[in-house]
């Protein structure tokens, strides 16, 4: 089968040919039509889960991944041939990803049926970042007209983030580049604040005009704080700056581990880092949203799988990359 591959940690991803894997007991063989792409593909590739599992070599990267059922082995009554699922798929020994034409996975997997109305396109870009996004919006508890600021929210999670924090009433905060304001509002957000430094190139004596701090520009439209803050992307530093926005009995998440658990607490504040835990009843959750037009799908780019080189690791997300196979 067709496949990408690193021969080693840190290793340039490759397209080359792989055995195809077969379904054994237990376990469903899916041929693949699409594979979205996450940050955390390439910190598995960069080794971020040596020591912990077990990993085969050559690799073949890829968590996210949507197709159509092709075989199955014993004991598995739920599903059948032909039925299109999706899936968030990390499976010891890691290595054996949706980067490729097939892959084989336990029937107990992240796994749901992708009902008609939604294309594998779309469902392959919902498991890690819209189950995150899900995740957030439930482990904070967002409810009608609290104040959400969301820093880091045009990528993949903060996409769907800013869409569920606006369905569950929020006045949503949303920190993005210029050029993406007008996508943020359409989206559900209610201010758009630039995270980034506008540079005017065409001024000799301006070569750039540097801005607030996300925190300071919020503490000046929101006086009186935030309810919650979602951080999907600043260091610890930057984290705790913006924490400092959120009220006493609010609640603060990092994605990226930068809160700092006892200080927050300090302070009154609940939260801390977040991991996502969010499994197939999540997964159908977000399919029905999608489904009934309350979510959309943030499609930002549809690569072939061939160029998956190319978009692995890759910054400046405006949504989701799903890969074509
Ligand atoms: N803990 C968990 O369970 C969990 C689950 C999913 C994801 N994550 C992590 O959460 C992070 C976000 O994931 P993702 O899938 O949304 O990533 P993504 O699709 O790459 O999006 C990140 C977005 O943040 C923007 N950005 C970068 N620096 C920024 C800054 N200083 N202020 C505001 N925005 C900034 C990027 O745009 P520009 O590049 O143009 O700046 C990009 O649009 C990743 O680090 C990922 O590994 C953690």
């Amino acid at each position: 089968m067709r496949a990408i591959v690193v021969r080693e940690f840190g290793g340039r991803p490759e397209a080359t040919d792989m055995p195809t894997p077969e379904a054994g007991p237990g376990t469903l063989k899916i041929e693949l039509e699409a594979a979205g792409v996450n940050p955390f593909d390439k910190r598995i590739i960069d080794g971020f889960l040596d020591g912990k599992l077990p990993h085969d070599f050559p690799l073949i990267p890829g968590v996210d991944g949507a197709g159509r059922v092709v075989a199955m082995g014993a004991g598995v009554n739920d599903f059948e041939i032909g039925d299109r699922v999706v899936g968030k798929f990390l499976i010891p020994p890691v290595g054996h990803g949706t980067f490729a034409e097939f892959i084989v996975v336990p029937r107990e997997s992240t796994l749901a049926k992708v009902p008609d109305e939604i294309t594998s396109i779309q469902a392959a870009a919902l498991p890690t970042a819209g189950l995150t996004a899900l995740d957030l919006i439930k482990s904070a508890a967002v409810t009608s007209a609290q104040h959400v600021l969301i820093v880091g929210a045009a990528g993949g999670v903060g996409s769907f983030l800013v869409q569920l924090a606006a369905l569950a009433g929020a006045h949503v905060i949303a920190t993005a580049r210029p050029d993406d304001t007008d996508r943020m509002i359409r989206l559900g957000a209610t201010e758009v604040v630039d995270y980034g430094r506008i540079t005017v190139t065409d001024s000799p004596t301006h070569p750039e005009d540097s801005q607030l701090s996300v925190a300071d520009s919020v503490r000046t439209s929101s006086p009186g704080g935030v309810d919650v803050l979602f951080d999907l992307v600043s260091p610890p530093t930057v984290f705790s700056g913006n924490a400092s926005l959120v009220k006493t009995g609010g609640t603060a998440l990092s994605t990226i581990g930068s809160a700092d658990e006892a200080d927050l607490k300090a302070r009154g504040i609940k939260g801390g880092n977040f991991e996502s835990t969010g499994g197939a009843t999540e997964l159908r959750e977000l399919l029905r949203h999608v489904g009934n037009g309350d979510l959309v799908v943030p499609i930002d780019n549809t690569p072939p799988l061939e160029a998956a080189p190319d978009v692995i690791g890759a910054s400046g997300a405006r949504g989701k990359t799903v890969l074509v196979i």
